[in-house]
């Protein structure tokens, strides 16, 4: 399988790349396999994530899904923000060849430790979130 139109627009022009310095949250996720790095930034407001922006020691589809991520997450509520899986994000970028499908899980995986850092920092509960898993290996 090729990489998608979707996959490849993300992956020249990636969108929200880049630190926030006034982050509500930041979660910072690597794949011990290959050894990529991703960090989400995410600023809160009233339940609702204004803004999120990443930045990534990844591969192109790393990049991808980290973009397109980041675009699907602004807007919504925290708990709608749980639902962006990386099922969901491989959706929404046409799919991703097989081999490639676990880059995608850095996305989900940043975003919800970036969540949990936000729950953290608040002393709040977010239903359906568990705390991140260790990645240090
Ligand atoms: Fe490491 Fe894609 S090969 S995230």
């Amino acid at each position: 399988m090729e990489y998608t139109e979707k996959v490849m627009d993300h992956f020249m022009n990636p969108r929200n790349v880049g630190e926030m310095e006034d982050a509500s949250g930041v979660g910072t996720v690597g794949n011990a396999s290959c050894g990529d790095i991703m960090r989400v930034f995410l600023k809160i407001e009233n339940n609702i994530v204004i803004d999120a922006t990443f930045k990534t020691f990844g591969c192109g589809a790393a990049v991808a899904t980290s973009s397109m991520a980041t675009e699907m997450v602004k807007g919504k509520t925290i708990q709608e923000a749980l639902t962006i899986t990386n099922k969901a994000v491989m959706e929404a970028l046409d799919g991703l060849p097989a081999v490639k499908a676990h880059c995608s899980t850095l996305a989900e995986e940043a975003l919800r430790a970036a969540l949990w850092d936000y729950a953290q920092k608040n002393g709040i509960e977010i239903p359906g979130l568990e705390e991140p898993k260790e990645h240090s290996h």
